[in-house]
């Protein structure tokens, strides 16, 4: 995996996204404890962006900033323990749909909403974010890597309602689809865009 940390500013705030990254990397990385196998410790196919939860003030600053509202559809591309779509189901009645790589991510995201009692409000699945259709979505998040958002750019413009929010934890889009907003809460970026109907014509 690329992490270019080197290439930003030593005091951007996605320096620090991007050493928690990296440092969940190394862990997954390590050699699995006596007594367990690698099978039993990594996921089936290697993953585009490790595992790192997104911090709950983190979480709710993205719903706030996408205005979350009942009615919305949020999906998580790379959904971890499902706590984005979860909050957005607990906390704003929402429906969300969560997609990860990872089966054991989908497990625990799926007794999370059941714990949550939003198991009606929400579906977790697993799959390929880059495989993922995101058509029915009024809200997507992320908390992927810079290079992942990049390539997932042209799917978000494709598939994607006019209207549709986009918010984003540390990364941005790059230069070809710059934020209308970034907001910062507990030394975290969070980038927000919209889909527009140019994004739309261009098709790329
Ligand atoms: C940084 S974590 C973010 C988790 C959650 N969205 C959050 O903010 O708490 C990235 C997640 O993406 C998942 N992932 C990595 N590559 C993926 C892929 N190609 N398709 C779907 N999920 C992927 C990982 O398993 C991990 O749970």
């Amino acid at each position: 995996m690329n992490l270019p940390a080197a290439a930003l500013p030593s005091r951007h705030p996605a320096r620090s996204a991007l050493r928690m990254l990296a440092a969940a990397c190394l862990a997954a990385a390590s050699m699995p404890a006596a007594g367990q196998s690698a099978a039993a410790t990594s996921p089936p196919v290697p993953l585009d962006v490790p595992y790192v939860p997104t911090p709950q003030e983190v979480v709710d600053k993205m719903l706030d900033v996408a205005a979350v509202k009942a009615g919305d559809v949020v999906y998580d591309l790379g959904c971890g323990d499902g706590r984005i779509v979860v909050t957005a189901a607990r906390d704003r009645g929402a429906r969300g749909v969560g997609i990860d790589l990872n089966p054991q991510r989908i497990a625990e995201a799926t007794a999370n909403a059941q714990s949550a009692g939003v198991a009606d409000k929400v579906k977790f699945r697993v799959g390929d974010l880059y495989k993922a259709d995101v058509s029915q979505a009024t809200v997507v998040t992320l908390y992927l890597l810079p290079e992942v958002n990049r390539k997932l750019r042209p799917q978000l413009w494709k598939q994607l309602k006019v209207g549709t929010r986009v918010v984003s934890h540390a990364f941005d889009m790059g230069n070809a689809w710059p934020p209308e907003r970034v907001e910062r809460v507990g030394g975290r970026d969070i980038y927000y865009w919209t889909i527009r109907p140019e994004h739309k014509s261009t098709g790329q």
